[in-house]
């Protein structure tokens, strides 16, 4: 063991906000500086940490504490009062962790017929919990959490994409089943991207196009995952104008259930890229939603989603 050191959780890392004091790799049992303090890790590089299998990093033991108050931020349940004694987490936590933790084994490679049959039952648990989720004013905060990267936001999109769906009628138990896995796996072909360190975010960017088409390959080699599950990870970036990828379907083209999760998909996103508090993330993302997708998405879906998202900020 090396002195002196102690290591950080990088599932754990906070996307975008500057880190306390610098980071370590360990190589050949020397640590050696990986980032500075103020460095910023960006959605990419967690990817690829994630995807690259490291889970941990180090620091100095005496920044430890610094490192522990950075990353327990974001672990503050949403709407939680931090002044507030800890409560005990609810069913749909306990699921919603249950969920987070079968996509991180299979955004870390882990794919064989034992996930599928675990990322299917977790889904349909995911779904029975949100399906439980009064439709009321600030509820948005309490589904979709904190997204450090593709792991978490795709968990976002699978309890957003139930969601919406059920309160824009969708009722049917195995729709909703398709939907919530659907959303789990849709990005899931991002781990197939052949990523290179030495790429420039634009190249990264275009390389990255590929991972709907990549993803259904990918499960097409997985025995039991549903068409329908398929049909929604190959389509989720199409746009109801046709200017998606990867095929530029348009309109009715675009497999319905493909529509939700791809608008829950451009709304987790957006929340992402504003600033400030998860509740103010929102607020700013179901603004820009309603000004900048016209004609991308299905009128009358992102009518009725626009709503769904109103009352919930
Ligand atoms: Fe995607
Ligand atoms: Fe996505």
């Amino acid at each position: 063991m090396s002195q002196g050191y102690a290591t950080v959780d990088t599932a754990r890392f906070i996307i975008g906000e500057p880190l306390p004091a610098p980071l370590f790799v360990l190589i050949d049992g020397r640590h050696i500086k990986y980032k500075s303090a103020d460095d910023i890790i960006d959605r990419l590089m967690f990817d690829r940490l994630q995807v690259k299998g490291v889970k941990v990093l180090y620091v100095l033991d005496s920044d430890k504490a610094l490192f522990e108050k950075w990353m327990g931020g974001a672990d503050i349940p949403p709407g939680a009062d931090p002044e507030k004694p800890i409560e005990k987490p609810t069913s749909f936590q306990i699921t919603r962790s249950e969920a987070r933790r079968a996509a991180m084994d299979l955004f870390q490679g882990n794919v064989g017929p034992e996930s599928v049959v675990k990322t299917l039952a977790v889904s349909k648990k995911l779904v029975t919990e949100v399906m439980k989720q009064p439709y009321v004013s600030k509820n948005l905060a309490q589904l979709q959490y904190f997204a450090r990267g593709t792991v978490d936001h795709s968990v976002n999109v699978s309890v957003l994409s139930v969601y919406l769906a059920h309160h824009m009628g969708y009722t049917h138990q195995l729709i909703l089943n398709h939907i919530g896995t659907g959303g789990l796996l849709h990005d899931i072909g991002k781990v197939r991207v052949p990523l290179n360190d030495k790429d420039t975010l634009e190249e990264s960017q275009e390389k990255l196009k590929a991972h709907p088409e990549l993803g259904v390959k990918m499960l097409d080699e997985m025995p039991g995952v549903p068409s329908e599950v398929k049909m929604i990870v190959g389509q989720h970036h199409e746009l109801f104008d046709g200017t998606g990828f990867p095929k530029k379907l348009r309109g009715a083209a675009i497999y319905d259930l493909a529509r939700i999760v791809g608008l829950a998909n451009a709304f987790d996103r957006m929340v992402a890229d504003q600033a400030g508090t998860l509740p103010e993330r929102q607020q700013a993302a179901v603004r820009k939603i309603e000004q900048t997708l016209n004609r991308k998405f299905e009128p009358q879906k992102l009518e009725k989603a626009v709503k769904i998202l109103k009352m919930g900020v």
